[in-house]
């Protein structure tokens, strides 16, 4: 079975020949709220949630906000009970915003600035993982000054011998983490400092990763240098955050990653683990993104034309990179594959004709799908991209040619929320010296 099909059999739905949300036909909300949209599923985000609580039980789940930032996707897993990952002080804003309970949230990511470390450690957050041993004393620096204790983890980029796992984003150099070697160094630093209280370690290799086995090869690592704090530092471990990085396929080679054998293999790991007595105590955490918010979102475009060039037919959106970049091959992807996508309003159509699907941009990496085979398209059809839950809107362009950001909706309990208004070409200008024209006077002139 096809990714399309996979996936509206497992989350969404059809009726006369058209693909549902909850029940509701995407052409139906088009008509409502025009395009192009991103529209979520809170029951799907629940759904997915509920899979992997089940998976590892007794694990604190952070929702990864990089993932998807939107305030209701944020709220909604803070309702859920989730605790919040951020990597900036705009996450911690919009965390604290969204009732998030400080003690919930931790702060990872490199280049963290003085001012981002002051929000978090007078915010009196859980956790601030710190990354190199230079952010260490910058902390403690902030800490001291404001006579407050901070709570840290190290963030360790694993060496040489973590290879054997799916090291993505360790064992390398790379701008992420404390390196392996340093960790002697990084504990005693931390031990140094009154104000800091090292609570244990973070890990977090990379991303999209569907080998279950490489994944407990990490898990593994993980409490080896888990151990080695504690080693170092003469006290037990009390987190060891294994990341996030669980990963969901969205192509047709993918195979699903096996998240209750993990759990089932795992559990021996952590039994094995739990006969130390420095880690006998430690909470175990992770810090998923993509695995919890991917399935349940969709992109949403309108055709706004069609032409032959060359030879090769193309189909033109009103939306394109500048809404999803990931969907375009240019978030980091090595080999460029169409996301899955269909035509919403023919979804039970023959596909009959190969097309390239652009969007409104001025560059050819503009490209949505590549000789997608669908049926028969004329202007005015909707093509949903599915598995756009994750790292789509914020991150891509928006800016780029003005086109102002896509509407964001929420879809539950069979209504349809806005959950962000469409951006206009007058937001995007709304803070410079044009704000003094008034949007009819700008219209006029183009006209
Ligand atoms: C520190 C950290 N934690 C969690 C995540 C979320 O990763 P994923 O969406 O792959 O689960 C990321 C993603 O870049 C990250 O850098």
């Amino acid at each position: 079975m096809n990714r399309v099909m996979e996936l509206t059999e497992n989350y969404y739905g059809v009726a006369d020949g058209e693909l549902t949300v909850e029940g509701i036909k995407v052409s139906d909300i088009v008509e409502e709220y025009g395009t192009p949209f991103y529209l979520y599923c809170p029951a799907i985000f629940r759904e997915k949630l509920r899979r992997l609580q089940k998976a590892l039980k007794g694990f604190k789940i952070y929702y990864s906000v990089k993932a998807n930032p939107n305030p209701e996707v944020i709220r909604f897993f803070v309702d859920q009970g989730c605790g919040l990952e951020i990597a900036s002080a705009g996450e911690l804003y919009a965390a604290l915003s969204c009732g998030c309970r400080p003690v919930n949230i931790i702060f990872a990511g490199p280049g963290k600035t003085e001012s981002e470390i002051i929000a978090a450690v007078e915010s009196q957050i859980g956790e601030i993982h710190v990354e190199s041993v230079a952010e260490i004393e910058r902390v403690a620096a902030v800490a001291r000054q404001r006579n407050l204790q901070m709570s840290v983890s190290l963030r360790i980029n694993p060496g040489q011998n973590a290879q054997a796992g799916a090291v993505q984003m360790g064992g390398k150099p790379s701008a992420f983490g404390i390196e392996e070697g340093q960790l002697a160094q990084a504990v005693k630093k931390v031990m140094g400092c009154e104000n800091l209280i090292l609570k244990g370690l973070h890990i977090y290799v990379g991303t999209q990763i569907l080998d279950d086995k490489a994944l407990l090869e990490m898990y593994r690592y993980a409490f080896d240098l888990a151990g080695s704090i504690a080693d170092l530092s003469g006290q037990p471990i009390e987190t060891i955050d294994f990341g996030g990085g669980l990963g969901v396929p969205y192509f047709e080679h993918e195979t699903e990653l096996d998240i209750e054998s993990f759990g089932n293999n795992l559990r021996g790991v952590i039994n094995e683990n739990r006969s130390n007595h420095a880690l006998s105590k430690a909470s175990l955490v992770i810090e998923p993104g993509r695995y919890l918010t991917a399935e349940g979102g969709l992109y949403v475009a309108g055709v706004v034309d069609r032409k032959s060039s060359f030879g090769l037919d193309y189909v033109i959106l009103d939306g394109g990179m500048n809404h999803h970049l990931a969907a375009s091959g240019n978030l980091g992807q090595i080999i460029k594959r169409n996301y899955p996508l269909a035509v919403a309003n023919r979804i039970s159509q023959e596909c009959i004709r190969s097309v390239n699907i652009a969007g409104p941009l001025c560059t050819p990496i503009d490209t949505l799908g590549r000789n997608v085979l669908l049926p028969e398209i004329e202007a005015g059809d909707v093509i949903a991209f599915f598995m756009s839950g994750a790292y789509g809107l914020s991150s891509s362009p928006t800016g780029f040619l003005s086109h102002g950001a896509p509407l964001e909706l929420f879809v539950t309990n069979g209504e349809v929320h806005v959950i962000r208004k469409r951006g206009t070409y007058s937001d995007l200008f709304a803070e410079t010296s044009i704000e003094k024209l008034a949007f009819e006077e700008v219209a006029d002139d183009i006209d």
